[in-house]
């Protein structure tokens, strides 16, 4: 007998990618930003002063709210921030989900949404994504979620459903739609202006990726302000500190930075995605800043494991429709030609 409960017990949980400990290892498996931080972040970091780690952070990390109001062009209050986005994602399923609401996502997606679900006794209604991750607009509304999460770029695929295509989900739905920015950075759009005009709508970002944050657990939501109030409601008291809170604000400010990281990755993408296809590992249009590469001669297992023979990490999905292929996270120029050239041995 488990002194946990039997959902708890039966839960698998999270399996997050791995973080070797060796620097030599070429880590393309987890999304990483593969270029450093704005300087700016390590200044802000710098200059924490001992009485910022004596006292608690503000709650609502207003130091961090007032910058991205500014820069995204909403008030204060249509601003909640986490410690990473998910945190905030938990926040949501706790806060309009349950045994008596159902959460709603097309799948494949990102599988934390199965666990945070699960752990809250969620009804949870998967629908497939349509051919080629179209959305399926009429399936998700007849799932009648209070809540329902689109991943947009959608990991693990990369793809990127058009904007005009989520307002559409947004007027049909009776519930709350989130959608899940953590990528929208390496995108040609975003939801921003549907977070600030509708009121059943949640955006939410991430420093993790698009501003090489990923070791600094650092999200944001907005959204019309009483979606905002209840997500507060539900958040730990202190779920962003202090360090977090001043390096994530410097981070947002510096805006010039993020493009040029941004436009670096995507010209990586679109030269790695060529060349992956030249090796005959085609990938699906990606948005993102990774590619879902299929794989079939070698097999995306055997794949993996050779390359991480190489100390060369991708991720591998031990999954139905997915164990086909590889999640491979575009690197530096220098890294991707090192995958390349690995590859190029791999395949006959
Ligand atoms: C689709 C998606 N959403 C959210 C996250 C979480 O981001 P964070 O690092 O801010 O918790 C990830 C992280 O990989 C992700 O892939």
């Amino acid at each position: 007998m488990s002194y946990f409960l039997e959902r708890i017990a039966a839960l698998d949980g999270y399996t997050p990618g791995e973080q070797p400990s060796d620097p030599a290892v070429i880590k393309l498996n987890t999304n990483e930003n593969p270029y450093p931080p704005s300087p700016a972040v390590m200044e802000a970091v710098a200059a924490i002063r001992p009485e910022q780690l004596r006292r608690y952070p503000h709650p609502l990390a207003n130091p961090f709210r007032d910058v991205a109001a500014r820069v995204f062009g909403v008030s204060r209050d249509q601003i909640i921030c986490g410690n990473g986005m998910d945190d905030l994602l938990n926040m949501s399923v706790r806060a309009f989900s349950g045994p008596e609401a159902a959460m709603v996502y097309p799948t494949p997606t990102y599988t934390l949404y199965a666990v945070l679900g699960s752990i809250q006794a969620s009804i949870i209604r998967e629908v497939p994504f349509g051919p080629d991750f179209t959305l399926p607009v009429k399936k998700l509304v007849e799932a009648r979620g209070r809540i329902t999460y689109l991943a947009n770029p959608n990991s693990p695929s990369g793809t990127f459903v058009p904007v005009s295509e989520v307002a559409r989900l947004a007027s049909a739905l009776d519930g709350v739609l989130c959608v899940d920015e953590a990528y929208v950075d390496f995108a040609r759009e975003n939801c921003m202006e549907l977070a600030r005009t509708r009121p059943n709508v949640l955006v939410m970002r991430t420093m993790s990726k698009g501003y090489s944050l990923a070791g600094l657990r650092f999200g944001f939501a907005v959204g019309h302000p009483d979606l905002i109030a209840g997500l507060i409601k539900v958040k730990d008291s202190y779920n962003a500190d202090a360090v977090a809170i001043a390096a994530a604000a410097a981070a947002v400010a510096d805006q010039d930075y993020r493009e040029q990281t941004r436009s670096k990755v995507i010209r990586e993408r679109e030269r790695l995605a060529a060349a992956l296809a030249r090796l005959g590992l085609n990938s699906l249009p990606s948005q993102a800043n990774f590619l879902l590469a299929q794989a079939d001669r070698p097999t995306a297992r055997e794949l993996y494991e050779s390359l991480k023979a190489r100390g060369i990490l991708v991720r591998y999905f031990n999954s139905p429709g997915l164990d086909d292929k590889l999640r491979i996270t575009v690197g530096t120029p220098e890294q991707n030609n090192a995958l390349l050239a690995a590859l190029a041995e791999l395949i006959p």
